[in-house]
């Protein structure tokens, strides 16, 4: 069976502390594997900066090839199903990186695909920005185990998710600080079947000064994700939990802030927060690239 990259949740600890370990190989020259002759299609339905060129310059780097296809000027756009599309594309490419609207075209994709389908940011998870964020913290930690990592703000979207699915798989424990509201608060569900597999704890607190409170490690994320809709009022409604330098203080001395990007500065953080000496989120950017290739060489070629 094809082993795809949809989500954290298919990925044992072992798996991923594996690809954590190679992307630090691939990052320090180390990796000699390559993927010759190998074509990745990049399919994007919505924009991106890091993603996109990520990914293509991994490829370069690997030896490979990178395709970028506009979903929306392809024949999807005139109706062509997604399983069709993935059909014909696995009959030219080796391996597809997509990003999407619904995270059920990925698994649609999944479904029918004989090459790995990569999932480049869907509304429910963003597992490649949580490997590069892993993969951030075990630099400047030296560990994940034991860490508390608070998400601020958003805490029921993709970003949230592969967060706390990620980190507490790695034994990290992860409290989400977000307002009392369900939009806003993680997916029960999907906070239940992390628990199964989660090494660390995840806590909900809605006091972001008692929620930051001894943080190790904090991200945050926009207000107001590709595809969300209410924008001022989820401006307003997420106000309190601004990561600024106020906040910030109460956080460990050394506290790690991160952020996937892009930020939107003055909303959900500051600029003296992100342009500040505990700011590691260009650092993030750069793991893109390592982790990614890291995951394709997996994926492809086992290693
Ligand atoms: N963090 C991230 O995925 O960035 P892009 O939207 O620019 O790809
Ligand atoms: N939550 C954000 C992440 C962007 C990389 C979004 O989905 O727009």
């Amino acid at each position: 069976m094809t082993k795809h990259f949809l989500t954290l949740l298919d990925y044992s600890e072992k798996e991923i502390k594996h690809i954590l370990e190679l992307a630090l190989k691939v990052k320090s020259g180390e990796v000699k594997e390559k993927l010759e002759d190998k074509t990745l299609a990049m399919m994007f339905e919505k924009p991106s900066t890091r993603t996109r060129v990520s990914f293509e310059v991994g490829m370069t780097q690997l030896g490979g090839h990178a395709i970028f296809l506009d979903m929306s000027t392809t024949q999807l756009g005139r109706g062509e199903t997604i399983e069709d599309t993935v059909r014909t594309i696995e009959r030219y490419c080796d391996v597809v990186m997509a990003r999407v609207n619904k995270h059920a075209d990925l698994e649609k994709m999944a479904s029918v695909s004989k090459i790995p389908i990569i999932n480049g940011l869907s509304e429910r998870f963003h597992p490649c920005q949580t490997m590069a964020d892993m993969l951030t913290v075990l630099e400047k930690k030296g560990k994940l185990e034991d860490l508390k990592v608070v998400f601020l703000g958003d805490c029921a979207f993709n970003m949230f998710n592969s967060t706390m699915i990620g980190f507490s798989k790695m034994w990290s424990n992860v409290v989400a600080v977000c307002p009392d509201k369900k939009e806003y608060t993680p997916n029960p569900e999907l906070v239940e079947n992390t628990r199964k597999y989660a090494k660390g704890s995840i806590k909900i607190e809605h006091d972001p000064v008692k929620g930051i409170r001894e943080a190790d490690v904090i991200h945050t994320d926009t207000w107001v994700s590709m595809g969300q809709e209410d924008a001022d009022k989820r401006i307003k409604q997420l106000k309190p939990y601004q990561l600024n330098s106020k906040l910030l203080e109460h956080a460990k001395e050394d506290a790690i802030v991160m952020h996937c990007l892009p930020a939107h500065r003055g909303h959900e953080i500051t600029d003296e927060v992100v342009d500040g000496p505990q700011s590691v989120v260009f650092d993030q950017a750069e793991n893109r690239l390592h982790a990614q290739n890291a995951i394709m060489l997996y994926l492809l070629k086992n290693v």
